[in-house]
């Protein structure tokens, strides 16, 4: 499984990066907004974030209309190879990806909540696609179950082998083991979720014993 973080502040993508275990970033509005985002700066900032990371970068539109996601798709893909444009599930968003496919533009098909939803996305030529775990969670579904339907059903088609799937809206490390035993491709977490996935009580208490003991080897 390939490790993006979720989220469009530059700090915390640098300190991931240097962790070395990095693939990739994925953004929204939302994320974007919550760093005092402006639309003048967005795609210097998108810019900035493909400088960073070795791998895709998410950058979402927010046209309703297929021409005009795919205008704000080729100005976003311009911005670096590799750009990858977020169009969310919807028919005008899957007639954009259709075009954008055929251009060479890669999209990920985001805001996905089901599987007819995922098939489409994978049958309009998304190179990834993104069910949200934690959103379904929040409308008391079952946002893992969901995932894992997701990921059977395209391993029954040929395109299982063009589209990855990104677990997204990932709140916890058990989001991200249970998204990982379900063959998911890539989970997206916030910087938060990544700390905690490094660790572990036992792990800190077997540093702390292993520093102590080696105090005592030095003071023998
Ligand atoms: O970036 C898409 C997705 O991961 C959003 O997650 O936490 O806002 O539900 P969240």
């Amino acid at each position: 499984m390939k490790f993006f973080l979720d989220t469009a502040n530059i700090a915390e993508i640098e300190e991931a990066a240097s962790w070395g275990v990095l693939s990739g970033v994925t953004t929204n509005p939302t994320l974007y907004a919550r760093e005092g985002g402006k639309l003048a700066g967005f795609h210097a900032h998108l810019k900035r974030i493909c400088e960073i990371v070795d791998g895709p970068v998410s950058g979402e539109t927010v046209g309703l209309a297929r021409d005009e996601i795919v205008r704000e798709a080729q100005e976003l893909s311009a911005i670096a190879p590799n750009l990858v444009v977020k169009v969310p599930t919807m028919p005008e968003g899957l007639a954009a990806t259709k075009v954008l496919a055929s251009m060479g533009i890669s999209v990920n098909m985001t805001l996905c909540f089901s599987v007819p939803q995922a098939l489409l996305a994978a049958r309009a030529g998304a190179r990834y696609v993104s069910p949200f775990v934690g959103r379904f969670d929040d409308i008391s579904e079952d946002g893992v179950d969901q995932l894992g339907q997701i990921v059977a059903a395209l391993a029954n088609y040929d395109f299982r082998h063009e589209v990855e799937v990104i677990a997204a809206s990932i709140r916890s490390a058990s989001h991200v083991t249970k998204a990982a035993l379900l063959g998911a491709d890539i989970a997206t977490v916030p910087f938060a979720v990544l700390k905690n996935l490094v660790k572990h009580p036992l792990t800190d208490r077997g540093l702390e014993s292993f520093l102590a003991d080696w105090e005592k080897v030095k003071n023998a």
